[in-house]
């Protein structure tokens, strides 16, 4: 019999990767999502449209507790992926109590939905390379303490401590993937890179004069959302639950990123890039740089995607974008 999972999140970036992936392990997928979804389907499930017909999609809400339990009782999922979140950093800092509150209790409520009524259930937590924030060491592994630099990060390090609890205190098979940026051309538009490379498209077809961007000396761990989802699932397939960090192990500046991304339209970035203080956080992760052997050697997962295959399909992919929408 084909196994059940439940996805949070499946509007998003990973949700969508997610749920080919496990289709094409013959799962049955099953999502939550907010009822606006449902109600403006073109724009809101645009990552899901070509598999929309194999999936089942169910209003409900991380903010309510009852809605959860009514949702988990009615699918019993198999395996339970929890990546709905608030998810960009900068918002966090605009809107501190929603995102505390839909991050942290959100993964509670879910954790303990799952105790109540369905404890065999393995559960997944998106944790974040966002909790080591201001680095205790380089490179940050498993064993790396937090230090989170923003609400989002409380959150996430909030998050990973219920799931680490719930498996200790309760036997339950919960682990979190510490997962460093991860990015495709599915991206979110306010996010550095997917904003870089629609600017690129815009730049080079005349519609977008230049791009203004805060601090592109911080560095990040890039990788390609593809991969990342892969390394989910090992994690809920194997004897026993544990946590992983999920990286390239190489470093980029947001810098480099621009450079590689104009320089692939035969445009020179130092041209089009303003930097704009008001863009700059408040308190900026400036390094992030993860080992992740644990995951090679026990998961045994492999990247596919290099720094440049990721620019590359990015930049392709918004060359299309703004060719066929003309924004
Ligand atoms: P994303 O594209 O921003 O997707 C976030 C998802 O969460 C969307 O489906 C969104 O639904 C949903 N969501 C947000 N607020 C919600 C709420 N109040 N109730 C229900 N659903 C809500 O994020 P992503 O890049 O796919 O990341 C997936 C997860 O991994 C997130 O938890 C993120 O924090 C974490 N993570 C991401 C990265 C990365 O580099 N991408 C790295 C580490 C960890 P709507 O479509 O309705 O907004
Ligand atoms: N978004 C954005 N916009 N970031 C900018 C800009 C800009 O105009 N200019 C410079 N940056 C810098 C940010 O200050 C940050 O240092 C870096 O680019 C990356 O920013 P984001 O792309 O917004 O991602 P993030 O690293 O803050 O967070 C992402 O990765 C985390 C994992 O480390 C998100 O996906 C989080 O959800 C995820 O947990």
């Amino acid at each position: 019999m084909s196994k059940k999972a439940l996805i949070t999140g499946i509007t998003g970036q990973d949700g969508s990767y997610l749920t080919e992936f496990l289709l094409k392990k013959k799962y049955k997928v099953h999502g939550l999502v907010r009822r606006v979804a449902l109600e403006d389907k073109s724009h809101r499930l645009w990552r899901l449209r070509h598999v929309l017909n194999k999936i089942t999609l169910h209003p409900g809400s991380l903010e309510s507790y009852a809605s959860l339990v009514k949702l988990i009782q009615k699918i019993k999922p198999d395996e339970v992926y929890h990546l709905g979140a608030q998810s960009y950093v900068d918002y966090s800092f605009k809107d501190e109590f929603s995102t505390l509150n839909t991050n942290m209790n959100g993964t509670h409520y879910i954790l303990s939905a799952l105790k109540e009524f369905l404890p065999s259930a393995r559960f997944y937590f998106a944790g974040s390379s966002e909790m080591f924030g201001k680095v205790r060491e380089v490179p940050q592994t498993e064993k790396t303490p937090f230090y989170p630099r923003s609400v989002y990060g409380i959150s996430k390090v909030a998050g990973y401590d219920l799931t680490r609890n719930y498996r200790e205190a309760y036997n339950m098979y919960c682990c979190s993937g510490i997962l460093f940026n991860h990015e495709s051309p599915r991206r979110g538009f306010e996010f550095v890179t997917r904003k870089i490379t629609h600017a690129v498209a815009r730049i080079k077809f005349g519609i977008q004069k230049d791009l203004k961007l805060g601090n592109i000396d911080a560095k990040r761990d890039w990788g390609h959302a593809k991969d990342y989802v892969e390394a989910m699932w090992l994690m809920l397939n194997k004897k026993k639950p544990e946590d992983y960090v999920i990286s390239t192990g190489k470093q980029y500046s947001v810098r480099d990123f621009v450079k590689l991304a104009f320089s692939l339209v035969d445009l020179d970035y130092k041209k089009y890039v303003k930097i704009d203080k008001k863009l700059y956080r408040p308190s900026e992760v400036k390094s992030l740089l993860g080992d992740c052997r644990k995951a090679k050697r026990e998961l045994k997962w492999k990247q596919k995607y290099t720094f440049k295959k990721l620019v590359e399909d990015m930049v392709k992919s918004d060359l299309d974008f703004v060719k066929k929408q003309g924004y």
